[in-house]
């Protein structure tokens, strides 16, 4: 109701029941939308959807719901994905993160790609593609191929040599029909 409405430090708009009002900034985009690749744009919205940056908003239009057919995610609070979503803005020159969304702008897929910066290979820089998943419904539909074809488009437009991943056997066929080819081997040291 609105007699239990205030306004937060940061601006933010809630009433008594913890209900979301957008904040200014909430729909801004991650990194610059003229990063992504207008040939995957195109073919996208021929069949009804959209390409874009992550977006402070996209807590609640479903990006954590897709992330949860690649893992565990949790039951993050809107707090806790903000401070999140803000520690990975102000760094929005080495993360890039991007979403599909469906014709009702439900998130429907997504990608990440980091940049690393180095001082081999005459200062190179090596983008790591992260976190890809698509829609458990939406499988199969060449999304997939769009999220790896736009990451490859940003790590190429920010000046990476290369970039790598890790995956797992069962989803080898899947990168490979996206150009890419197994080399060498992952290693992990779990804390
Ligand atoms: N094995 C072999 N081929 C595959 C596989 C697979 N697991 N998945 C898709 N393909 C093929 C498709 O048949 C298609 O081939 P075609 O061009 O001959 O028709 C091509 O690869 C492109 O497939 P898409 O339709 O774009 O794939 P989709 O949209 O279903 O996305 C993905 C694939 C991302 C693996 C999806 O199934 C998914 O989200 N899985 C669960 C989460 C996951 O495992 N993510 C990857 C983790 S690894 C990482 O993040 C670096």
């Amino acid at each position: 109701s609105t007699e239990a409405s205030q306004t937060t430090t940061n601006g933010v708009l809630q009433n008594g029941v913890g209900t979301h009002v957008s904040a200014a900034g909430d729909d801004v985009d991650l990194f610059s939308a003229a990063l992504i690749s207008p040939a995957v744009k195109a073919s996208l919205r021929e069949v009804g959807y959209t390409i874009r940056p992550l977006r402070r908003s996209d807590y609640s239009t479903g990006y954590l719901d897709c992330l949860r057919v690649l893992t565990t995610v949790g039951e993050p609070s809107r707090d806790s994905f903000n401070q999140q979503y803000d520690f990975i803005s102000s760094r929005n020159d080495t993360y890039y993160i991007l979403v599909i969304c469906d014709s009702s702008s439900r998130v429907v897929g997504t990608g990440a790609v980091i940049v690393e910066r180095k001082f081999i290979h005459n200062m190179g820089m090596v983008g790591h593609i992260e976190d890809i998943a698509v829609d458990k419904n939406q499988q199969g539909k060449k999304l997939g191929l769009r999220i790896i074809q736009a990451l490859d488009y940003v790590a190429e437009n920010v000046g990476c040599y290369k970039c790598i991943l890790d995956c797992s056997e069962a989803n080898e066929g899947f990168y490979v029909k996206c150009g890419f080819k197994r080399a060498g081997l992952e290693m992990a040291h779990y804390y």
